[in-house]
Order: structure tokens, then C-alpha cells, then sequence
């Protein structure tokens, strides 16, 4: 039950960095099933462009390759070859006049021209420039722009500052790709299209909401990058935070970009500065054959986090008293993904004490086996008295649409095509990162200036132990996480 694909309109997209690793692993495969699913189709043409010297048959073979070493699943050798055949490459040089010609030259037209930034983020005023200088910024033309989008507020609104020299805010597509995920779009459905929600969604019947991003994963071959941002800018910064507002956002008056990030944004500006009481930074331990933080990153005393907890408070009328807790981390138990609405108990109960504490639970689970499962008290069943139970109503999405859900576009796949049909709805407005900044900025500057260690925890646990403290000090507790 998936819905029918709609071809978007002929486009040149031109990747800067297109043999780098994100063209490789995301960008390309997910251009890649686009094109087997029919919405790219025609004469659209996709460019790499990069420093190193290749033959456009050279660049098809990289990324041929690459969808069979990244895409297994949906790798068909005539299928990618037809796709390929769609594939150029250019020669440019950032920062110098080389390529811009030719590349200038292939785009001549009237057809959507979008230019992928997937280079570092010290590029993008330079490759803005030089786009205007060679005529190739119309309004025909889109960019897009990834993460990380700064490092603080002063590097991001720089950033900011070059790009719109050359280009109307209209036209940058910053991705966070957790807003491409189709869960997370799901939670804008599930509040906003539905009766039964939206009236508890508040202080008065929401006691707190857990948003917890758990990875097995570590640092990887990131180590460099990783070690510069930590847990804090790497994920709270931009995916929980995107995460925060869509859960707390008021009603849009319309599902459109701007509606729904004035929204975003009116959030991010409420949030309360966090006391570093209310702060947990953790750093996997080493286990076994397996190194710790500091050796994977290659730094003993680096004192970045590959883990945070947070307790986060929203100072508007509709969620003042009820916090948010955050949670991400590496090298934890599973990967799961979840974000947990705990309601309150009710005000009072009929059943009498030794019925026990019950509240409702809506869990959005965002990854893996995505769905939602609304925590619901009933009578435990049997004879004798009238014990309570909890237990979930579960719509695992899988099940409810039919085997055709696991089809559903990758983040990559929706938001490039957004890009293409022009639709900023799931992309990032420059203020929204600016405010975004502006709150974690301070946070980040106490624990630099304390000079706080993190906290040790075991690789494959659920975070340090203060993590739970967090949690208990308010009597409140973590969800599981589960493998
Ligand atoms: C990226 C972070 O933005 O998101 C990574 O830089 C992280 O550190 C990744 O692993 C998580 O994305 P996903 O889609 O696997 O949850």
C-alpha cells in the first residue's frame, strides 16, 4: 500500500564531491532506486563533480560499484547500467577557475538545476560564489546543503551570511536527514490528523516525553570529525531537536514549509537553558578486544561525549511542567530509535492503591520496526479481584500496510526529490539552525569551561549509570532499551 509514483520533472543535479563517501553510499544508491522506481526518468542528468581527474566512463564505474557494494538489495547490473548512462562527470576545482566552463556549459537550459554541496562545509561560500560568477545561479536553481551545519552559532550564521549573498533563502535546502525518515514524518500525521491526540497533547495530561536515539555503532573511521562535536552537536543539535520540535510544535495552519517552520522554530526559541545538573555525558569504555572512546578517536584526553542525557524543558504555555529527557549514544545495547508521550496516571483511582501506578504510554518508534504502540490499562484476566495490567495496542507499520511498507523511500530518496519538485516542507531554515545554536551554544560552553570528564559506561549498556540517576531524581525512568 504504497503510494503511486509521481515522476518529477526533468533535472541536472551536479554533486560537488560525487566520488566522496556520502555521494557513494546515499546520494547516488538513493538517486539509483528513484530511477528504478520511475520518478526520475527522461532526459534528467546527474553530474559529478569533483578535484580529482576522471573520464565520465571512469565516474560511472565508481558509482556502479558503489551500488553493489552500498545498495546489495536493489542492485540489477542491466538496471545500473541504464542508470549510469544518465551519469557525467566535471573536473572542478572549488576554489579556482578550472571545470566552471564546461560544467557551465552542460547546463545550459531551462530544466531544475540542483548542486549538491557534498563537500566540507569550509566550500560552501566558494562554490556559491563561483556558481553566481559563471552564471549558473537562476531561478531554476536549487542547493543543498548537509550537515554539520556549524559548529556553533557564530559558524553557522557565517555560513548562513554566504550563502545568501548569492542565494534567496528560497533556494537552500539544508538537509537533516532524520526529517527524510518515514516515521518521523509519520508523527506529524499521527498529531495532526487525528482527533484522539491532539487534545491530550499538553502539560495538563502529559506527565513527560523520552526521545532516545540509541546506536550500536562507535565512532568508526570518524574519529577526527566525531571528536570535534560529540554526541551534542553530532545528533541533540539537529536530529532530536528536529525530533523535539515536530512533538511539541503547535498545529501548522497548513502543511507547507513555511507554516510548519515558523512552528519549528517558535519551539527551538522557548527552549529553557539546561543546568549542567541536568546534563549526563557519558564515554564508552573499552571491552575486550574492543578500544574505548578515547583510543577509537585517537586522543586519551579528549573530553568529548559519544553519549548525553538531557533534561529539557519547553517554556510555553502548552508544555510548561512536563519535560522532555534526551538520550543518544554509541555503542549502546540495540539501535532503536523511539520517542515515548508518557501520559499521567489518572487523578484518581477507583480500583484503590493496590491496583498500582498506571499511566498510558503512545511510543513512536522510529527505527527499526517502525510504528507505534499505545500503552493501555485493562483488567488482568482471571478470577478474583480486579488486578490491572498494562499492555500495548501495537500497529507495527509493516503489518497494518502490507509487505509494500518496507518499500518506503529512504530518507535520501524523499529528500532529494523534495529538492527537485521544490518542496522545503522536511529541509532546515537558517533561523531554525541559528536558534538552534543559540541554545545548545551555552550549554556546551558550561561543560568546556568546568571542564568536566564524562562518565564511563560499559559498551552494549544502556549509558552510564548517572543516566538513570537523571531520571530518578525526578522519580521518573528510562524505557528500556531493547536489542
Ligand atoms: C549522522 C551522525 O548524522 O546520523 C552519525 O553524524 C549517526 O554519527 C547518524 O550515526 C545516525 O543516523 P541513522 O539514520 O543511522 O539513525
Amino acid at each position: 500500500m504504497v503510494s503511486r509514483v509521481i515522476p518529477v520533472d526533468t533535472f541536472d543535479l551536479v554533486i560537488f564531491g560525487g566520488t566522496g563517501d556520502l555521494a557513494r553510499r546515499k546520494i547516488l544508491p538513493a538517486l539509483y532506486r528513484r530511477f528504478v522506481s520511475g520518478q526520475m526518468e527522461g532526459e534528467s542528468r546527474i553530474i559529478g563533480a569533483a578535484r580529482s581527474e576522471h573520464s565520465k566512463e571512469e565516474f560511472q564505474q565508481i558509482i556502479a560499484d558503489a551500488i553493489k557494494e552500498f545498495d546489495a538489495k536493489a542492485y540489477d547490473k542491466d538496471l545500473v547500467a541504464e542508470f549510469v548512462s544518465h551519469l557525467d562527470y566535471v573536473h572542478v576545482d572549488a576554489l579556482g577557475e578550472e571545470g566552471w566552463q564546461t560544467l557551465a556549459e552542460k547546463l545550459e537550459g531551462d530544466r531544475v538545476k540542483a548542486f549538491y554541496f557534498s563537500v566540507a562545509p569550509s566550500l560552501f561560500g566558494a562554490l556559491a560564489e563561483r556558481l553566481r560568477t559563471n552564471g549558473l545561479a537562476d531561478q531554476n536553481t536549487r542547493i543543498v546543503v548537509e550537515k554539520p551545519f556549524g559548529h556553533d552559532l557564530a559558524s553557522a550564521r557565517a555560513l548562513n551570511q554566504d550563502l545568501a549573498e548569492h542565494f534567496d533563502e528560497s533556494q537552500i535546502y539544508r538537509i537533516d536527514h532524520y526529517l527524510g525518515k518515514e516515521t518521523v514524518q509519520n508523527l506529524m500525521a499521527v498529531r495532526f490528523g487525528n482527533m484522539l491526540f491532539e487534545p491530550l497533547w499538553n502539560a495538563q495530561y502529559v506527565d513527560h516525553i523520552q526521545i532516545t536515539v540509541a546506536e550500536t555503532v562507535g565512532v568508526g573511521g570518524r574519529g577526527e570529525y566525531y571528536d570535534k562535536s560529540g554526541a551534542m552537536r553530532d545528533m541533540v543539535q539537529n536530529h532530536l531537536m528536529q525530533l523535539l520540535c515536530l512533538i511539541a510544535m503547535e498545529p501548522p495552519a497548513r502543511f507547507e514549509p513555511d507554516a510548519v517552520r515558523d512552528e519549528k522554530l517558535k519551539v527551538i526559541r522557548a527552549l529553557e537553558p539546561v543546568p549542567h545538573d541536568d546534563i549526563v555525558r557519558g564515554q564508552y569504555a573499552s571491552a575486550g578486544k574492543n578500544p574505548d572512546y578515547l583510543s577509537d578517536v585517537g586522543d586519551l584526553t579528549s573530553r568529548t561525549e559519544s553519549f548525553i542525557a538531557m533534561k529539557v524543558k519547553i517554556s510555553n504555555w502548552r508544555w510548561a511542567g512536563t519535560p522532555l529527557y534526551l538520550r543518544t549514544g554509541k555503542k549502546l545495547r540495540a539501535r532503536t530509535s523511539e520517542i515515548a508521550v508518557v501520559f499521567k496516571e489518572t487523578p484518581h483511582s477507583i480500583f484503590g492503591p493496590e491496583s498500582g501506578s498506571h499511566r498510558n504510554i503512545l511510543t513512536i518508534r522510529l527505527q527499526p520496526n517502525e510504528g507505534m504502540d499505545l500503552g493501555v490499562t485493562i483488567k488482568e484476566p482471571g478470577p478474583g479481584g480486579m488486578r490491572l495490567v498494562d499492555v500495548p495496542l501495537d500497529m507495527t507499520f509493516a503489518d497494518a500496510l502490507g509487505p509494500d511498507a518496507e518499500d518506503v523511500p529512504d530518507a535520501y530518496e524523499r529528500l532529494i526529490m523534495d529538492v527537485i519538485r521544490g518542496n522545503q516542507t522536511l529541509f532546515m531554515r537558517g533561523d531554525e539552525v541559528e536558534a538552534a545554536w543559540a541554545w545548545a551554544d551555552p550549554i556546551i560552553d558550561g561543560w568546556e569551561t568546568r571542564g568536566d570528564r564524562p562518565f564511563a559506561y560499559d559498551q552494549g549498556s544502556t549509558g552510564p549509570e548517572e543516566s538513570m540517576m537523571l531520571m530518578h531524581k525526578d522519580g521518573r525512568r528510562w524505557r528500556e532499551i531493547k536489542a
